[in-house]
């Protein structure tokens, strides 16, 4: 296979990979759910912990200064990889769940009985949950799109559901499950010409391709770090400069407020307004470091990568009957989620762990989407930059093995 760029020099800068599971070689497959660090992101937070780390933004002494430039400029790089307008654009939040959650509770004002949601069947659970509770709280309807049987949206179907009374539509550009990849310029153009607020959550997508939140036309767009080869606990939502001085704050405290007296309060702008309290300071300059880490390969050059690994390990199960892989569009992400007759997806994955190969397996927080398809869970591979052809075969091989051993 022809791969643009060294993979070995690229598995060298990330130590974990070295590991070995069960006495076989560690085949990372996981990645969907969170993908390993390299180096270059460890050493960043490591760096900034010995060399200047103090609180931001309050401090007026050297080490407050400099650690505040760097969560800055980390908010600048997140900025700029989304291809937003501002930095000023960019809340910093712990995940991309806690961003769709201060989606829902800031917007949650401008909800009336009977107003509509539209989401899809192919949401993450981050992305239902928070909309649940304006149904719950404020009597909201949350209408689903459809997914076809390949696992792509009903398009029509959400043409359809456009209307006088829909006030969100918030659609993921990239499902953790079927990789299908949405068409959200044209739902957003859709969306908006409804008057309704256009959501998306990014987290998958802006691992796997070039975001433009601009061109997108979204009004509000997530992502997190730990996907994308940073650490945990930060996250990232864009807002447009309207929607976020429409929305109201989620935390209250420290940072976010312009000044509080007994009887009233007035708040900073965004983001400020949405970051109460000390932020995860190391975890933005590792996310910064994350996506300069990442932005010197060429997407496309990743995503031809990772989409030769997809397709050598869904042609290899593509000979077992028992499999059935779930989500088989042409518009999709590297990975793989499939389901093997006769076996729970757990035993499944607990074999492949036998062989070294790491993947998920259950209802990966979407049971709407497992309802839709009639199955309990998949089991899912998922590629990052970082693996190797050898490492789909392994897995192909190890799921042939527990096919013989489960079914
Ligand atoms: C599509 C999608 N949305 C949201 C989330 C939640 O992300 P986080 O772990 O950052 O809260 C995930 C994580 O699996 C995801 O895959």
């Amino acid at each position: 296979m022809h791969s643009a760029f060294d993979i070995n020099a690229i598995r060298a800068q990330f130590p974990i990979l070295a590991r070995e599971i069960n006495g076989y070689a560690l085949a990372y497959l996981d990645n969907a759910a969170s993908a390993q660090k390299p180096t270059a992101v460890m050493d960043a937070m490591k760096g900034q912990s010995e060399r200047a780390y103090a609180n931001v933004h309050r401090g007026l002494h050297t080490m407050a200064n400099e650690t505040t430039e760097a969560f800055e400029a980390a908010r600048g790089k997140v900025a700029a990889f989304l291809g937003a307008p501002s930095s000023s654009n960019i809340v910093f939040t712990r995940g991309a769940t806690e961003a769709l959650n201060l989606c829902a509770y800031g917007l949650s004002h401008l909800i009336e009985p009977g107003d509509e949601i539209i989401i899809s069947q192919m949401e993450h659970h981050s992305n239902i949950v928070p909309w649940h509770f304006l149904r719950e709280r404020y009597g909201a309807v949350i209408r689903f799109v459809p997914v076809t049987e390949e696992g792509a949206l009903d398009l029509d179907a959400f043409k359809s559901m456009l209307g006088e009374k829909t006030k969100i539509a918030s659609i993921v550009h990239m499902s953790n499950v079927l990789g299908t990849v949405n068409p959200i310029a044209d739902i957003a153009k859709w969306a908006k010409a409804a008057g309704a607020v256009m959501i998306s959550d990014g987290t998958q997508a802006a691992v796997h391709m070039d975001v433009n939140v601009q061109e997108l036309g979204v009004d509000l767009y997530c992502m997190t770090g730990h996907k994308l080869y940073g650490p945990t606990a930060i996250g990232a939502l864009y807002g447009t400069s309207d929607i976020l001085e429409k929305m109201q704050p989620f935390n209250g405290g420290g940072e976010m407020i312009e000044d509080v007296f007994e009887d009233r309060v007035t708040y900073n702008e965004a983001p400020y307004k949405f970051e109460a309290g000390t932020p995860p300071i190391l975890e933005a300059i590792g996310l910064g470091a994350a996506i300069d880490w990442i932005t010197q390969f060429s997407s496309e050059d990743i995503r031809q990568h990772e989409m030769a690994l997809y397709n050598a390990a869904r042609d290899g199960l593509a000979g077992m009957n028992s499999v059935r892989v779930i989500g088989t569009t042409s518009d999709k992400g590297p990975v793989l989620s499939f389901t093997l007759e006769g076996a729970h997806a757990h035993d499944l994955a607990q074999i492949l762990d036998k062989y070294g190969v790491a993947v998920r397996a259950g209802q990966h927080c979407t049971q709407p989407l497992m309802a839709r398809y009639n199955i309990h869970s998949t089991a899912r591979a998922s590629f990052g930059i970082y693996n190797t052809l050898d490492e789909a075969d392994r897995f192909v091989a190890a799921v042939r093995k527990a096919a013989l051993f489960l079914s």
